[in-house]
């Protein structure tokens, strides 16, 4: 990898060798210098706090590195998006154009990775029928789990469970189960939402923040395609049946040695949410 200084233009403010958080860059006679350029993580600090536009990189797109317009970057706006997305769990029987979706993967690529990793990819299911098998599978699930919770012994072991976990989680979902197997048979899928597409996100399985890297970017493709119009929905069931099923792994074609860390579906809303949620004000504690 060639890592330069264009010595014209470079105006020794060393802000290079300040902001490398790789110590790539050292002070080298009161010049900067590249010196380990085999330890550069691509993070393209160097080139984006250079005043002089004075670092040639041979790793980096310098297509993708642009002056940033600075009044674009509105707080109103942002807090906006942040307080109108919902999970949209009712979709327009419509695809969504493949490049859309590419937009918003693409952005999402500009999350931060631990160690400028970017290792996190990303599959785009709109083939129906899988669609259909991924939900089918997950409320099977569900429902048999809930038919062995109507009689002797899972009756008895979904009491004691109910008596001592102090959590409702169970409850909340197996409760409601037979209005959901009704719904279901009407056609409404309660595990994708009969979105017209999902997306996969997964990086290197069991990897130190392979987990965060996944879900920081879900959480910007959420408020991206909220800025497009295009509703998601965050499913957690799906990432946490993927994790023990290796059918559905192998359906979804996730390869071996990797896992799928978030799953979101992705379409136009049904219908919108014209006000703003209401939410608890978060727990703080100051040390100070
Ligand atoms: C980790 C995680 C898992 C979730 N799993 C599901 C899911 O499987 N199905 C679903 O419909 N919603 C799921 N959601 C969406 C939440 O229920 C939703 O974000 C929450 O109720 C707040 O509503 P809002 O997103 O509309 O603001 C999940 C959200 C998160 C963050």
């Amino acid at each position: 990898m060639e890592i330069r200084i264009i010595n014209d233009n470079c105006t020794r403010c060393m802000l290079c060798v300040k902001d490398c958080a790789a110590a790539v860059w050292q002070e080298d006679n009161g010049v900067p210098k590249a010196a380990f350029p085999e330890d550069c993580t691509l993070c393209s600090h160097c080139l984006c706090v250079c005043p002089a536009n004075a670092i040639e990189h041979s790793g980096l797109d310098l297509l993708q590195i642009k002056k940033i317009d600075k009044a674009l970057v509105n707080p109103d706006a942002y807090e906006t998006v942040v307080r109108g997305r919902r999970s949209i769990r009712h979709y327009k029987d419509r695809q969504v154009p493949d490049e859309l979706i590419q937009k918003v993967i693409g952005l999402a690529g500009h999350t931060p990775t631990a160690t400028n990793s970017q290792n996190v990819s990303y599959i785009v299911i709109t083939d129906k029928e899988i669609l259909k098998k991924i939900s089918q599978t997950i409320f099977g699930f569900s429902v048999k789990v809930f038919h062995f919770t109507q009689k002797f012994p899972g009756n008895l072991i979904y009491t004691f469970i109910r008596a001592f976990s102090r959590s409702e989680v169970i409850s909340r979902y197996l409760d409601p189960m037979p209005y959901y197997m009704d719904e279901t048979k009407k056609g409404r899928d309660l595990i994708l939402h009969n979105a017209p597409a999902l997306i996969l996100v997964h990086a290197p399985k069991g990897k130190n923040f392979s987990c965060e890297n996944c879900n920081l970017a879900a959480a910007n493709i959420m408020n991206f395609a909220y800025s497009l119009s295009l509703g998601t929905c965050y499913i957690g069931f799906l990432t946490l049946y993927l994790k023990h099923s290796k059918k559905l792994r192998r359906l979804v074609g996730i390869p071996e040695n990797r896992m799928v860390y978030a799953a979101l579906v992705i379409g136009a809303p049904a219908y919108g949410h014209a006000r703003t949620a209401s939410r608890n004000n978060p727990k703080i504690e100051w040390l100070k």
